[in-house]
Order: structure tokens, then sequence, then C-alpha cells
């Protein structure tokens, strides 16, 4: 499908990230959110762009809803086209990347394998995933967008939870886990800025 042949990446003459780094007095990153639909990752991760954002950092939010509605708007919810819509986000977080941006993503990104995509395209250096947990019940009771209610009389083909996997991590994925049934969304805010300000911080 794809023609590569007559293509000449100029990767190796372009100024490079550390120098907009400097400019920019920090250190790119991006922090791949991840969960289910209603879990809070969209919440937090407004939250922490602004808490980031005050304290004079350089920050570009990726979301679900938002991508899904301009540069993706052909995918829908199957598992082929979900990986395309992480693919593509992925890419897209690496480009950012290359600016010297610190990247928040949005994403349910249901399977490892999806998780996985993502982190061999960003570089695993340059990529930390949080796993926004909130169970299914609690999701479901909680339906800002009213999605589990129309799922559950059948109006939402490959709903995730219900018809469409989705993969918890393992203690082996060593991923950053954010608890939105035991904490608040200030609490879950602060956890996470926290966590990142140090990986940001140009040394
Ligand atoms: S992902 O699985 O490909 O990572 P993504 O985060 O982009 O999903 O989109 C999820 C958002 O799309 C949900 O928050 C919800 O608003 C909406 N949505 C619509 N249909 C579905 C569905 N079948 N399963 C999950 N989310 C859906």
């Amino acid at each position: 499908m794809s023609e590569t042949n007559n293509i000449f990446s100029e990767f190796d003459r372009m100024l490079g990230r550390d120098a907009k780094e400097s400019q920019l007095k920090q250190k790119g990153h991006v922090f791949w959110l991840y969960g289910l639909s209603g879990s809070g990752k969209s919440t937090i991760a407004d939250a922490v762009e602004r808490s980031l954002v005050a304290q004079g950092h350089y920050v570009k939010l990726l979301d679900g809803d938002n991508v899904r509605t301009g540069l993706n708007k052909d995918l829908g919810f199957t598992d082929a086209d979900r990986a395309e819509n992480i693919r593509r986000i992925a890419e897209v977080a690496h480009l950012f990347l290359d600016a010297g941006f610190v990247v928040i993503t949005s994403f349910i990104s249901p399977l490892k394998e999806y998780r996985d995509l993502a982190e061999s395209i960003i570089g695993k250096d340059d990529f930390s995933k949080v796993y926004v947990n909130a169970s299914f019940s609690t999701c479901s009771e909680r339906d800002v967008k009213g999605l589990y209610a129309k799922a559950k009389e059948g109006g939402v083909s490959n709903f995730t939870g219900k018809d469409s996997a989705f993969e918890a991590p393992t203690d082996s994925d060593e991923d950053w886990i954010l608890d939105t049934e035991k904490q608040s969304v200030a609490e879950s805010t602060e956890d996470l800025v926290n966590k990142i300000l140090p990986i940001i911080k140009k040394t």
C-alpha cells in the first residue's frame, strides 16, 4: 500500500531537538494516559496541562474525542481502526516531541499491543504510560457521556469493556497508576504533576 522507495528523509540534516529544548527550557516527553471511557483521563489530562502551562511549560494535549473528529475521523472502533488510531496519534506525539514539547495523550488504548506500538514509535526513553484506573461498573455509574446506558441497550458497537476487550496493565508493565475510584481529580492531578516535573526539567 505505502510507497516509501523514493522517499529521502532529512532527519539527520534538520535542526535537532536539543536546540529546541534549550530554548523552551524543558525536556520533551510523552505521557500516555490510558483507561476506560469515563475513567477520568481527559479531566486529569486537562488539569495537568493547565498546571504545567501555569508553571511555564510548553505542552500539547492530544485527546480521544477531539482527534477522532479531525485527523482520525475516518476511523471507528474495530481492532484494526483502534490500532491505526493509536499509530497516528503516536506519530503526531513524536512530531511534538521533536519540537521539544511535553505531550499528554488521553486515549483508551485498550490493548497492550497498541501501547507497545506507541512506545516503539515514540521511543522508550521519551515515553511514560499512566493507567487511569476505574472499573467498568464505576465508569458506567458515572456515565458522563451517556454511552454506557446506550451500549447497554445495544446502541454502541464494539464498546470497550463490553464487546471489545480492555487489558489492564500487569505488574511487569510498571506503568504509573492513578486510581480515580480512590483519589479526587485534584489528588490525581497533583500526583501526576509531581511525577512529571522532574522528568521534564532541563538539566
Ligand atoms: S481507542 O480505543 O481508539 O483508544 P479513543 O480514546 O480514541 O479510543 O476514543 C474513545 C472515545 O470514543 C470514548 O471516550 C467515547 O467517547 C467514544 N466512543 C464511541 N464509540 C466507542 C466505543 N465503541 N468504545 C469506546 N469508546 C467509544
